[in-house]
């Protein structure tokens, strides 16, 4: 198995780089390991944690390690949800589960998402930039395979674009097992939800969540997937809306809801929910295409594009459950 192309992926602009392992108050290590160490794990960083390796590209892809390589008995794994980025937005068991973790693997930006007092009673933070998701994913199965409790965390929800899935198949690719593994998704509050609380109730019916990037589906794929749910109906949840390689698929996005929806279709635009960053706008559909070269739209930003009964009603989105064709309120 091999690595991601770097700039591809979907949660930031920073740059790719080597993985470094940091000293916590209660650890020693103070190495850059992009080289796992033996302790640690077995991944093969040559083969599969240098970025712009796609599978395409790759001349080994294979996952560098197997379980056979390990003596240890293995450590538990987690794959953990943060929620979208405030302390408060974490679940508790998401944070009890970090704690008791003794080894913590994730990309940088989410490591700091996660409050210092969590952090820092880890052994050790294990985090990498950008465009790593595979070797990343690689080293926290080897480092609980090697004997260690590792939770390897993400923004919102592993079951939403995101590592649960990949966890399990490199557990498989190496000849390991979930049960042996003892392996667990621990849910967060995905940023469909975190990004609708923002600007009312907008998914309160039959809601669709759809991911613009390309890195890892066709884009053909996503238009027909698109043009498919716009026609139903339903309120759509518009994940990784843009980036500098994907404006174009930004910019189809939206000619495609305007075929299937009114110009004036309220959309509402949550950027960095729960993060200092944080900004919402609720606009309409005519309107959102112009507003991708704002910073209000990037790879932080989820869609919320409204059915033909959503309205907005001082200054919130409402999409009606249908109550009012029963009841009288
Ligand atoms: C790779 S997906 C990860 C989704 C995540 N697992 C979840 O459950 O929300 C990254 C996308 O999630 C959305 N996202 C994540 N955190 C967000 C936040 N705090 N505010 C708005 N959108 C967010 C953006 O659309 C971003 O491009």
């Amino acid at each position: 198995m091999s690595d991601t192309t770097c700039g591809s992926t979907d949660e930031s602009n920073s740059n790719c780089g080597g993985a470094e392992t940091k000293a916590t108050d209660g650890g020693a290590a103070t190495e850059n390991t992009s080289a796992s160490s033996p302790a640690c794990g077995a991944s093969d960083s040559s083969g599969s944690s240098s970025c712009g390796t796609s599978k395409s590209g790759a001349t080994d892809d294979k996952v560098g390690s197997t379980a056979d390589d390990f003596d240890a008995d293995p450590g538990r794994l987690f794959a953990v949800g943060l929620g979208p980025g405030q302390p408060e937005g974490m679940t508790q068991r998401a944070k009890a589960t970090l704690l008791e973790a003794e080894h913590i693997v994730g990309y940088t930006t989410y490591i700091d998402l996660i409050p210092d007092a969590v952090t820092e009673a880890a052994d050790e933070l294990y985090d990498t930039p950008m465009c790593g998701e595979v070797s990343r994913t690689e080293e926290a199965v080897d480092r609980a395979l090697a004997g260690n409790d590792v939770a390897i965390v993400g923004s919102g929800d592993p079951n939403v674009y995101a590592l649960g899935g990949l966890a399990l198949e490199i557990i498989e690719s190496k000849g390991a097992t979930a049960s042996a593994l003892d392996f667990e998704v621990v849910p967060g509050v995905p940023a469909a939800q975190s990004c609708a609380a923002r600007v009312g109730a907008p998914l309160v019916n039959d809601s669709v969540s759809i991911s613009l990037s390309d890195h890892l589906t066709p884009m053909a794929d996503i238009e027909s997937r698109l043009h498919a749910v716009a026609a139903e109906g339903f309120t759509i949840a518009i994940y990784n809306p843009w980036s500098r390689k994907r404006r174009e698929n930004f910019e189809t996005a939206c000619e495609i809801l305007l075929e299937h929806r009114p110009a004036d279709t309220p959309v509402g635009v949550v950027h960095g929910a729960g993060r200092d960053d944080e900004a919402v706008e609720i606009v309409e559909l005519g309107e959102l295409k112009s507003l991708g070269e704002t910073d209000l739209i990037d790879m932080t930003t989820t869609l919320l594009v409204g059915n033909e009964e959503t309205y907005v009603w001082d200054g919130q989105m409402i999409t009606p459950r249908g109550y009012e064709s029963k009841y009288d309120y």
